[in-house]
């Protein structure tokens, strides 16, 4: 079970990981271009927040060729990088020939278990499933996750799932009650899933009976 971050933000990377409970981010190219920033110099500030980080970082190519390339360049900047290529028949055959050079990829802009089959049998080591999209057409976000998790186990495909696209903190909960293998979401989320009314009123409670313990 873990948390990323869904951002390049460097403040917000920064925040997040000293919570003590963020082990990745992903970016994609919106986000990457709120930065005002290269892309390389947003991998690379990132990567500079805490070298153990998972960095998700997408190709821009649309032939096979082309997303092989960047993937290799990408992946030569650190072994912590994964490459995220959308999920199209061109996007599947670089993850076959990216999987047998041992790239790490994630199979990204899912929306049906069909497309999470695919990815998995042509060797991606995650699926990225939109949730928030899916669930702002009316349609189920977390029942895709629940039927893609449901599936791979059946399959024994060891295929791993990235819950993205969040769009409120009971959904983080519901995800990983549901065996989501990580959810990534925008340090807004992060700070709602932590924050509990009765654990402040608790803390100012505790706080004040203390003011009565006698000094020593
Ligand atoms: O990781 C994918 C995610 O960034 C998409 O989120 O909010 O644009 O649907 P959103």
């Amino acid at each position: 079970m873990k948390i990323f971050l869904d951002t390049a933000n460097i403040e917000e990377i920064r925040n997040g990981v000293a919570t003590g409970t963020v082990s990745g981010v992903t970016t994609n190219p919106s986000i990457i271009s709120k930065e005002n920033k290269t892309f390389r110099k947003c991998i690379d500030d990132i990567m500079a927040v805490d070298t153990e980080l998972t960095v998700l970082a997408e190709v821009i190519a649309e032939d096979k060729d082309g997303m092989i390339e960047e993937a290799l360049n990408l992946s030569r900047i650190s072994d912590n990088i994964v490459v995220k290529i959308p999920i199209t028949v061109e996007g599947l055959a670089a993850i076959k020939v990216l999987s047998r050079k041992r790239i790490q990829t994630t199979a990204t802009l899912i929306f049906s278990l069909n497309q999470a089959i695919a990815a998995s049998c042509a060797g991606a080591d995650y699926v990225a499933p939109f949730v928030g999209r899916l669930d702002d057409i009316n349609a189920d976000g977390l029942g895709l996750i629940k039927l893609i998790k449901k599936t791979f186990a059946i399959q024994n495909m060891k295929t791993r799932i990235i819950a993205a696209s969040l769009r409120s903190p009971q959904a983080v909960a519901e995800l990983f009650s549901e065996g989501c293998d990580i959810v990534t979401m925008p340090g807004k989320i992060l700070y709602a899933m932590l924050k509990h009314p009765l654990t402040n009123a608790g803390l100012k409670k505790f706080n004040e009976d203390w003011q009565k313990v006698p000094n020593e």
